[in-house]
């Protein structure tokens, strides 16, 4: 039995439930290309079966490595962008103290990201901070030719072998990439540097459960046993094919939202660890679906932090938007709200009540007024922030994506559109071999 949670029922306080059950078969037809490969995308399905098919001995490879860089370094800079960045930071972010990153060591290094922009001062800041440093480098690109992790890396890896050394320098740094192909595992192969794995049929933002997601989770402290464990859970949950199926659900009720003129989903959380659980749903949903002037746009907020920013355009703006709500059920400590004798602000009213109590009213409150405002309610619950319950949600939201990307006629696993800016890039920045496009971009200038 999962721990997460899919209820639709403050959607049908708006839409007839017939528009989301007579999609019961339809759903059906898309998980089985998902599970069965018959659909365009199919070479990029390594996913699906990627927590029961990892075996105990390779996450304890993983484990080994991320001990090796603990025992090695006071910071771990994780060098991606994309896929081979945002599920890891999700994750990372989900299970952390809120405020580690202003603390004094606590054993583990800390994990921090690059290669994610190309912000100068970004990267300044960066090295600056690693300067005398003991750290180590966790570099990974499918394709082992991204730009922004590309210059990233060139700095840090200079950096490290400043103050390391050569031989210190190739201790420290793990590549994540492709099997044989690209300039990452070329320059691992000469340098010696320890690697993983991405495989070819696992797709950037699908591969959070490969070691692209791992070994910095791990090398962060955290179980990567128990969040594969509960991704299994997942795996076998997402089987079923009627709407019973906690994915099904939430993919054809999401379909039947868009084909009803929703056309923007704001994922919401009242939790801010899950700031980046959004960022990452947004690059999966986001780069899945957006294609051939398709796709519902995902959009995130934090509440109740975004009720004061954005909660007016949820409530009163254009009608084309629905909801889907993360609502974590427990939290990890208690607090009260405390009595004072002068009540000024006038909060004894809620005085002995558990701050987490105060929030569940603003959630409940909220979803409320969304309602009677016409936004439909989609609501995720699960039980706690971590390990096997984010395993189960990862996995979730996954499944979800490829169903939902086939319900809507288009193949979720490439991602045509993000090479333009890439072009257009090179063009400006005159790379070799882009000449035509530098001489037809400067006419544009
Ligand atoms: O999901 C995707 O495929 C992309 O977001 C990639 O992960 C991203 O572009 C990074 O690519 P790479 O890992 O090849 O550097």
């Amino acid at each position: 039995m999962g721990k997460i949670d899919v209820n639709i029922a403050k959607v049908l306080t708006l839409v007839p439930e017939e528009k989301i059950t007579s999609m019961e078969a339809e759903g059906a037809e898309a998980l089985a290309k998902v599970e069965n490969g018959t659909a365009p995308g199919n070479d990029f399905l390594g996913w699906v079966n990627l927590p029961s098919a990892t075996t105990d001995s390779q996450l304890d490879e993983i484990i080994a490595a991320a001990k090796g860089l603990q025992t090695k370094c006071e910071y771990v800079v994780c060098v991606g962008i994309g896929g081979s960045y945002l599920g890891a930071k999700a994750v990372i972010e989900a299970l952390s103290d809120s405020f580690a990153a202003y603390k004094l060591p606590t054993g583990n290094p800390k994990v921090v990201f690059a290669g994610q922009n190309i912000g100068e001062d970004y990267l300044y800041e960066l090295l600056n901070l690693l300067d005398g440093k003991k750290f180590g480098i966790i570099v990974i690109s499918k394709s082992g030719t991204t730009t922004e992790p590309a210059i990233a890396f060139r700095l840090l890896k200079e950096k490290l072998e400043k103050q390391e050394g050569k031989k210190g320098s190739v201790e420290r740094i793990i590549a994540i990439t492709d099997a044989k192909r690209g300039a990452l595992r070329q320059m691992a192969t000469e340098e010696g540097w320890k690697t993983f794995v991405i495989d070819d049929n696992v797709g950037g933002r699908f591969s959070v459960l490969s070691p692209v997601g791992l070994l910095p989770i791990a090398t962060a402290g955290y179980d990567i046993k128990a969040l594969m464990n509960g991704a299994r859970k997942m795996e076998e949950i997402t089987k079923g094919t009627d709407l019973s199926n906690p994915a099904m659900l939430y993919a054809v009720t999401r379909n039947a939202l868009y084909r009803d003129g929703k056309k923007i989903e704001i994922l919401a959380n009242y939790n801010p660890k899950l700031h980046y659980l959004g960022e990452w749903w947004k690059q999966l949903y986001g780069e899945s679906e957006g294609k051939g002037g398709k796709g519902i746009f995902p959009a995130s907020v934090d509440l109740s932090t975004d009720l004061h920013s954005m909660g007016q355009w949820i409530q009163d703006g254009e009608r084309t938007v629905f909801e889907t709500v993360i609502s974590v059920e427990t939290q990890a400590h208690e607090i009260f709200v405390p009595t004072d004798n002068d009540n000024l602000d006038g909060l004894n009213y809620i005085a002995g009540k558990r701050v987490d109590e105060v929030n569940k009213m603003a959630e409940i409150g909220t979803r409320i007024a969304h309602v009677d405002g016409g936004v439909p309610n989609i609501r995720i619950t699960i039980p706690e922030l971590s390990e096997e319950p984010i395993g189960e949600l990862i996995y979730f939201f996954e499944k979800a994506c490829g169903i939902s990307g086939y319900l809507l006629g288009i193949n979720p696993f490439d991602q045509p559109g993000v090479e333009d800016y890439k072009r257009n890039m090179f063009a400006l920045l005159a790379k070799p071999g882009y000449e035509k496009e530098t001489e037809a971009i400067r006419q544009k200038l």
